[in-house]
């Protein structure tokens, strides 16, 4: 067998992971948690899972992957020798996998509404922006920009690690940054804008301390830093031994937290400058929480003339290509498995997955009802079970993890990740789960009812 590809530079890497995490969980998915779990005080909490619970997980996938050179399914059979479970522990890599289809199904049904929403913004949005939502939000039309949000997908990782994903990432995440930047300080110079601040920067804990809302919090963060489903784990099987993974993890989670933090100032101030809050904050219904950006945004940019076809325009583009880059790395979780385990060619693989995945997501194109429970068990089962079940391997069960992190000799640190990654993260994940499994399970049922 050939020997594995490798990133051709660190910055190739980089952003590339960077791509991964930063996507529309940053922008979409960030808000309205943020709307509905009290603004600042979410934030807070969100910031502390993402440093107990996201961080250790982060660098227990980079060790796995680096350390394995393989796709998830083999690496934890590399590792599971000798270990309680043994080869079992391909399981855990198979529910990577799937949470990969599933996620990616819907995933792409979110960024084809952004693509169209680009065209849109430039035309300038119409009189109804919500009438308009629930039309293409579901049904044929938001199928066929899934299947054009997929297809650009399917060909960037056909084209290889370095060739297709390094290099596409390599333009579009300092693309992604410039928009996001220049959309919130140019947000800042609008009139009426001092409320979006406050409702955003100022924590209402009594609102966010509630079960719900940390539940919320902690999965925001796993999914956010595409954690729990083997995304980090197989871009990190394309390292080189070279890589200090400590420094690396927290460089990924610093830019994943910076992006949503500045999305949350570019869409606050936006809605409440044009008075909007009551269509973001309202919440009357659940289920339109989903869709509440793609409403109150749009009548935003109606409201603002000819600059806001412009900034409308930039700011859906800032959504499809952070949705893009996050779409590659969950399809490559998919496409590296079938390269590992069945032995195809990267082409075939990425064609039949893509494919695949692509009429899974007529499920979610469906209705936004469907997309939400799909949402939910993904993150609820799958990637809050995914990081536990990680965590307990890597913990617990693997020899020597700490050797195989390291790159220096930050010793001093890696002990600290060994016991987040022992006591903490199962702790707070096990809490989790307990507090939304429940309720998950009944949203299954409650498509059927
Ligand atoms: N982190 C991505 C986002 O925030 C979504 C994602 C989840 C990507 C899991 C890969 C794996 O949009």
């Amino acid at each position: 067998m050939a020997s594995r590809e490798q990133w051709n530079s660190k910055a190739g890497f980089l952003m590339a992971a960077v791509g991964s995490a930063v996507g529309l969980g940053n922008m979409w998915r960030f808000s309205y948690l943020t709307a509905e779990g009290g603004g600042a005080a979410f934030v807070a909490l969100y910031l502390v899972f993402t440093l107990m619970v996201g961080l250790p997980v982060m660098l227990a996938e980079l060790t796995v992957g680096r350390g394995s050179g393989k796709s998830p399914i083999q690496a934890l059979a590399h590792y599971a020798n000798g270990v309680t479970g043994g080869v079992a522990w391909k399981l855990l890599g198979v529910v990577f996998v799937a949470a990969g289809f599933l996620i990616l199904a819907y995933y792409g049904v979110i960024a084809g509404w952004t693509v169209r929403y680009a065209g849109e913004a430039l035309m300038g949005f119409g009189a109804d922006p919500a009438a308009h939502f629930g039309e293409i939000s579901q049904g044929i039309d938001a199928f066929l920009f899934h299947v054009v949000f997929m297809a650009v997908t399917v060909w960037i990782v056909r084209s290889g690690v370095t060739t297709g994903i390094e290099r596409v990432s390599l333009f579009a995440m300092p693309l992604l940054f410039v928009l996001v930047i220049g959309i919130a300080v140019y947000a800042s110079t609008l009139d009426g804008v001092g409320p979006g601040y406050a409702y955003y920067l100022n924590a209402d804990f009594a609102n966010a301390l509630s079960t719900k809302v940390a539940v919320d919090a902690a999965g925001q963060a796993f999914f956010s830093l595409s954690l729990g489903m083997g995304a980090m784990l197989t871009y990190a099987s394309y390292l080189g031994r070279d890589h200090d993974l400590p420094v690396e993890s927290a460089i990924i989670a610093t830019a994943d937290f910076g992006v949503a933090f500045l999305a949350g100032l570019m869409v606050f101030p936006l809605i409440f400058a044009l008075g909007l809050q009551s269509d973001v904050l309202g919440l009357e219904s659940d289920g339109s929480t989903i869709g509440a950006l793609f409403v109150a945004l749009p009548k935003a940019f109606a409201g603002m003339g000819d600059a806001g076809r412009v900034v409308g325009f930039l700011f859906f583009l800032a959504l499809v290509v952070g949705a893009l880059t996050s779409a590659i790395s969950l399809l490559e979780v998919v496409v590296s498995a079938a390269i590992d385990g069945l032995g195809w060619e990267r082409s075939r693989a990425a064609i039949v997955m893509g494919a695949a995945i692509t009429l899974l997501g007529a499920a979610a194109a469906s209705s936004t009802d469907v997309l939400g429970v799909m949402d939910g068990v993904a993150n609820n089962l799958f990637l809050v079970g995914g990081g536990l079940g990680l965590a307990i391997f890597v913990g617990w069960l693997m020899k020597d993890p700490i050797a195989e992190a390291r790159t220096g000799d930050r010793q001093g640190w890696l002990t600290g990740w060994l016991f987040l990654l022992r006591f903490v993260v199962p702790a707070v994940l096990l809490w989790v789960l307990w507090n939304s499994v429940p309720a998950t399970l009944d949203s299954i049922a409650g498509l059927f009812r």
